[in-house]
């Protein structure tokens, strides 16, 4: 059927809106534009969808609707910083199954035609049912109700044999489409089993990679099914998600020097066999780090998922700005899987006021730690653990790391002897340079305070 113009035409300024929203979701200052005209975009490729002539279950799809919107508007509001990854996995894999059960839906009223618009349809079903599951078990762990990575005894050659199946199986559907039932239960079943095994096994700091890469997924099979249905809105934005989550899967797994086929197959786990740390911790109280700070000419500070879960930034910009007014020169250094979701400092820190100038990618700032006198570490572990360097049985060695301990003192703030997310010791922690302020970050940062105002 040819869509009339209005319709065709609504769904291209939809998609000219998301591709904007998507350029100003690439910096900080214009991110909150960006979602709003991506919200914008969606809503009219929402609206036009229902002024398609002749459309049927409208009752159905007002009260599918009705439902989403409610679910995600509750879920929107109530969602803390901290749960945030688990909430674009759990979102993501909804679109995931989306594209895979309007694929069910084209094969089960025979409804993909010719061997391209089925083979589309066969490769969005796989890849969505794969998101889709994969999703699933990625919200659950993060959530805290899975707690364990659960890996079969040979599963490398069992993830193997399932996506085999799933491509002998689909590529049969296509080979004689209009397919069987039999032939469609089948083949979804071993797709959605995939994704579930497949995600079982990952673990600890792989996840949010995980989770990107089946984002790009999600973007695929939407776009794919996007052809299959004839619909530009969402060939266009399915292609958007999947270029911008393949980019954003490759930069996290560099940042954390992991190839991804590495990630998928050979889970990280926290071996504990690695270098022995020699050294002890040795402790400062928030006086004398105030007096460090204070009596600086240059202080590093190096968030990480401590000063997100203690809600510690505004703390954090107003001690900066009183040694600011000091004299003292603070930067700000963002490393890019510090928290727990890519660009999580960078957020926390624009909330509190903290101007961009101020804020240094791991690229731009490695090299000053040198000329530091103070690293302020606030809450962040993995991100600033030596042993990636030197250690080649850790868990994390090869991921870029920035490089605190080379500053002339480390003041390192954190509740305790807790271990960051991989689970790994921290050789910094007892270098000779390093003391730690033991203490939620946001009553220490408090403490920092009152002291700097007594220092005058
Ligand atoms: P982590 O290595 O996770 O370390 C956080 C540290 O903060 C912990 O050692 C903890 O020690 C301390 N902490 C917790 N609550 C605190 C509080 N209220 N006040 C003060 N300190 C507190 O954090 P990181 O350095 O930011 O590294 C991030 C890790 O998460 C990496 O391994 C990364 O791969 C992984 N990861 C990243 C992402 C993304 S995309 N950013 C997503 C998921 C996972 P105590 O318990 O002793 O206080």
């Amino acid at each position: 059927m040819t869509l009339p113009l209005y319709v065709q035409g609504a769904w291209f300024v939809g998609a000219l809106l998301f591709i904007f929203g998507l350029k100003g979701m690439s910096s900080p200052a214009s991110a909150r534009q960006g979602i709003v005209w991506a919200g914008y975009g969606m809503l009219i490729a929402i609206a036009a969808t229902f002024l398609i002539p002749g459309l049927q279950n409208l009752a159905l799809m007002v009260l599918a609707l009705v439902v989403g919107a409610a679910a995600a508007w509750i879920s929107g509001k109530k969602v803390k910083m901290t749960d945030m990854p688990q909430m674009v996995a759990i979102y993501n894999g909804m679109g995931g199954g989306a594209a895979a059960a309007i694929a069910a839906i084209a094969f089960a009223r025979g409804e993909a035609h010719g061997t391209v618009a089925t083979t589309l349809a066969v490769l969005g079903a796989l890849i969505g049912s794969v998101s889709f599951t994969g999703s699933c078990v990625a919200y659950a762990k993060l959530q805290g109700l899975l707690k364990k990575a659960h890996r079969l005894p040979a599963q490398n050659a069992v993830n193997v044999v399932l996506a085999l199946a799933a491509i002998v199986l689909g590529g049969t559907m296509i080979v004689t489409a209009p397919a069987r039932p039999e032939l469609i239960y089948a083949f979804f079943a071993i797709a959605l089993l995939l994704g579930l095994i497949v995600t079982l096994p990952i673990g600890g700091a792989d996840m949010p990679v995980v989770i990107s890469l089946f984002n790009a997924f999600t973007g695929l099979a939407v776009g794919f099914e996007g052809y299959v249905q004839g619909n530009p809105a969402l060939i266009i934005a399915g292609i958007v998600v999947g270029a911008a989550g393949t980019l954003l899967t490759q930069l996290m797994a560099k940042a954390m020097n992991r190839p991804i086929s590495n990630i998928l197959f050979t889970p990280m786990v926290a071996s504990g066999g690695g270098e022995a740390i020699t050294g002890t911790m040795k402790e400062v109280g928030a006086i004398d780090a105030a007096a460090m700070m204070r009596y600086a000419s240059k202080v590093i500070i190096v968030p990480g998922y401590g000063m997100a879960v203690a809600h510690a930034q505004h703390k954090v910009w107003e001690m900066t700005s009183i040694l600011e007014e000091a004299g003292v020169e603070v930067k700000f250094a963002i490393h890019p899987v510090a928290g727990r979701m890519p660009g999580h400092m960078n957020v926390l820190l624009a909330e509190a006021g903290v101007p961009y100038d101020k804020i240094f990618d791991l690229d731009e700032i490695n090299g000053e730690f040198a000329q530091a006198d103070v690293a302020l570490i606030i809450g962040a572990n993995d991100v600033v653990n030596p042993s990636a360097r030197t250690d080649k049985a850790s868990p994390i060695y090869g991921m870029p790391i920035l490089n605190a301990d080379m500053a002339q003192n480390v003041i390192v703030i954190k509740r305790g002897k807790g271990t960051g997310y991989s689970g790994v010791e921290n050789a910094l922690f007892y270098t000779e340079n390093c003391r730690m302020l033991y203490g939620d970050a946001q009553p220490m940062a408090g403490e920092i305070i009152q002291h700097l105002k007594a220092m005058g």
